[in-house]
């Protein structure tokens, strides 16, 4: 190759693009030392710099491919942005930050587990939160995700997620700072703050919105509206919809879009909820100053939602798209210059194959979010509970890229959402299924249609045109729980809170941060009182987001109640985890085939802790598994189970029905 075929072909490639970035370092640096050493004092603009230099191409680099030759003046503003953060950071923080530069794997640790409920449905308002994480340290906790709590607009507001204002709490639940005293309080007991961060979306009414609609020129582009249905229908051809009985397709006519012509706003949720344009550099730079100014109140993990949507591309599902992630590593590494203790957790329901890549997984690694929900374990957990068998999970599972050393799972039983069955037709066909048959199966199944089904879930945004649907439900309800007090039936009962715990016990084992549920630990069953709002009503969402009933929690003590079993499991699962070093993050979970297809048996090795394998059998019969496969020929000792130590005969280890257990390298 001749030397200029080379020159020619260098331009816009990566060398080309890390040249462009070494160039703007070069000439920002000796500005930026001093503008830091103005901000920060002497040792900590050194860091400042430190970091900025090693972050240059996860800033630079994502800035060009996103927004071409403005990269080198946005730099300067980005790392101005970050400057101007980290000179707020109140020295508490900083402290932790320190802390977390020298401990980079903080929330991969053993003892990371988290818990997750709504500020006013837990505890009514912020500043009695203190009053409550004596509940939450008997649980082990020492993560917690706090539902959205940012001041969403008036009316319906989807839970939160139709946010009209960052940088102030819902006045129903407090003010910034109740926020502030809550995060230090959280933080003296050694807990993390996790809240949510809206970032594809803002309510209507918040003022870039209104600004963006009165044609204010400093919001010109913020959000994208179309005259007439010509791009909207090409775009709704192949996007699928979120919500479509209430709010089907991806626009909403607003009649003062488009210069008062009207105008099809981008709403992927629902109408109230506008997309913003992040092919607009102004607004990503807008979104980092309220993501660092509310990293400086004391959040310490944040939850990126909806992140899939947040770049569209014609004839695609505008899902997954690569300028998508592009946009989380510039937003990550930004971030983390100014609160380099802080993490994003991606929210990213999407099929296995397009999941890793949240965490950094890409052709080589990128720097993404550190943490991500493990939807896929999820979505499998209820998949075998409903057949019995673990083949369908062992084949999903084993066919998942590995995950970036430095990332881990969140790992999760129930959440506030909807199930999706995101289980592909590939994975489905590899053990015999059909696709489109199982998921219409798991849907009739936890909702109680399908005969002899425990569960008492119900269907969540069925769209008739597909076929498609998905499930809401508390996790108690669709184990049988809710149905077996119903019918006042002991037995089911057992079976029951056996199902719940034996999620929980995957769920706290497997790999990655676990996290609980709100009530799941008191097995709450589906609350019916959201039909009484006429703002919640039309959303079944909400029969899965109970209100914390602390007349079930004073039962927590007394093992003869349903609520002493469930509390005394699950506490007792964060209890032996803590023990555990091979549970932290790091390294992943081989699948194991141990000759039974009803139980799942994985193992996970840890370089410096050592072996753990946990099996659960998903089937209501015992089940025989060959201890060899298990143990993989070492010492092993079982170090919890459902039922006491397992019987061993002849090789083969018999795991009770719905039973499980977890051995570890003494
Ligand atoms: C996320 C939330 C969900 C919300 C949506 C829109 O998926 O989990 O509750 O409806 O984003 O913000
Ligand atoms: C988000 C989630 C999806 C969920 C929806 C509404 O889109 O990715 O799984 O169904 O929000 O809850």
């Amino acid at each position: 190759m001749s030397g200029d075929t080379l020159g020619a072909g260098a331009t816009g490639s990566a060398a080309a693009r890390r040249d462009a970035a070494v160039r703007a370092w070069t000439a920002l640096r000796p500005r930026l030392a001093d503008d830091a050493v103005a901000a920060l004092g002497e040792a900590d603009a050194d860091a400042f710099v430190t970091r900025a230099e090693l972050a240059l191409f996860d800033v630079h680099v994502p800035l060009g491919l996103l927004y071409g030759d403005r990269a080198d003046a946005l730099f300067e503003r980005a790392l101005g942005t970050a400057l101007a953060a980290a000179a707020e950071r109140p020295a508490a923080l900083r402290r932790l930050d320190r802390r977390r530069e020298i401990d980079p794997g903080w929330f991969q640790r053993a003892r990371v587990q988290g818990y997750v409920c709504y500020v006013d449905r837990f505890c009514g308002t912020l500043d009695r939160l203190p009053e409550h994480l004596d509940h939450l340290e008997e649980l082990g906790t020492t993560y917690l995700h706090l539902m959205p709590l940012l001041r969403p607009r008036e009316g319906e507001n989807d839970g939160g997620y139709a946010v009209a204002d960052y940088r102030a709490v819902d006045p129903r639940l407090g003010t910034m700072a109740d926020l502030e005293t809550a995060a230090a309080a959280l933080h003296a007991w050694d807990m993390s703050l996790c809240i949510d961060l809206v970032l594809n979306h803002t309510a209507r009414e918040h003022p870039w919105a209104q600004g963006w609609l009165a044609g204010d020129p400093a919001y010109a582009g913020f959000y994208s509206a179309f005259p007439d249905r010509t791009l909207p229908d090409a775009y709704d051809a192949t996007i699928p919809e979120v919500f479509p009985d209430r709010a089907p397709g991806s626009f909403s006519w607003v009649p003062e879009a488009c210069g008062g012509a009207g105008g099809w706003v981008w709403t992927t949720f629902w109408p109230y909820q506008w997309d913003l344009d992040y092919t607009n550099p102004e607004v990503t730079l807008a979104m980092l100053g309220e993501i660092t100014w509310l990293a400086n109140r004391g959040v310490d993990v944040f939850r990126m939602d909806a992140v899939p949507f947040m770049w569209k591309r014609m004839g695609t599902s505008c899902q997954n798209q690569p300028e998508g992630h592009t946009l989380l590593q510039l937003l990550h590494a930004l971030t983390r210059l100014a609160a380099p203790g802080v993490v994003f957790k991606a929210e990213a329901i999407v099929a296995p194959d397009d999941l890793v890549a949240y965490l950094g997984a890409h052709e080589r690694f990128r720097p993404e979010c550190e943490l991500a929900y493990h939807n896929s374990l999820m979505v499998l957990l209820w998949s075998s509970l409903a057949t019995g068998d673990v083949r369908l999970a062992r084949q999903a599972l084993r066919r998942m890229r590995p995950i970036p050393p430095s990332t881990t799972w969140v790992t999760y039983v129930r959440g506030h959402d909807d199930i999706g069955w995101a289980i592909t037709d590939a994975d489905a066909g590899a053990v015999g299924l059909d696709g489109f048959a199982h998921r219409r199966f798991l849907n009739d199944f936890y909702s109680g249609r399908f005969p002899g089904s425990f569960a008492r879930g119900a269907l969540f945004q069925e769209n008739e045109a597909t076929g498609d649907a998905r499930i809401s439900g508390s996790a108690a309800s669709l184990c049988g729980i809710e149905d077996a007090l119903e019918r006042d039936d002991p037995a089911a009962l057992d079976v029951g809170v056996r199902r719940l715990l034996l999620l929980y016990s995957v769920a706290y084992a497997f790999g990655g941060i676990p996290l609980l549920y709100t009530g799941d630990e008191l097995a709450l069953r589906n609350d019916t009182g959201y039909l009484d709002d006429p703002e919640r009503a039309p959303d079944n969402r909400w029969m899965h987001r109970p209100p914390m009933d602390w007349a079930a929690a004073a039962r927590r003590t007394d093992p003869a109640t349903l609520e002493g079993r469930v509390f005394a499991g699950v506490r007792r699962l964060g209890e032996v985890r803590r023990s555990l070093l091979a549970l932290r993050g790091g390294t992943e979970p081989e699948v194991l085939d141990a000759g039974s297809d009803a139980v799942l048996v994985w193992r996970r090795r840890h370089p410096r802790s050592g072996t753990f394998v946990g099996v659960a059998n998903v089937s209501p019969h015992p089940q025989q598994v060959d201890a060899d496969t298990v143990t993989g020929f070492g010492t092993f000792a079982q170090v919890h189970g459902s039922d006491g130590p397992l019987g061993v005969r002849g090789g083969r280890l018999t795991v009770p029905g719905l039973g499980w257990a977890w051995f570890a390298e003494p």
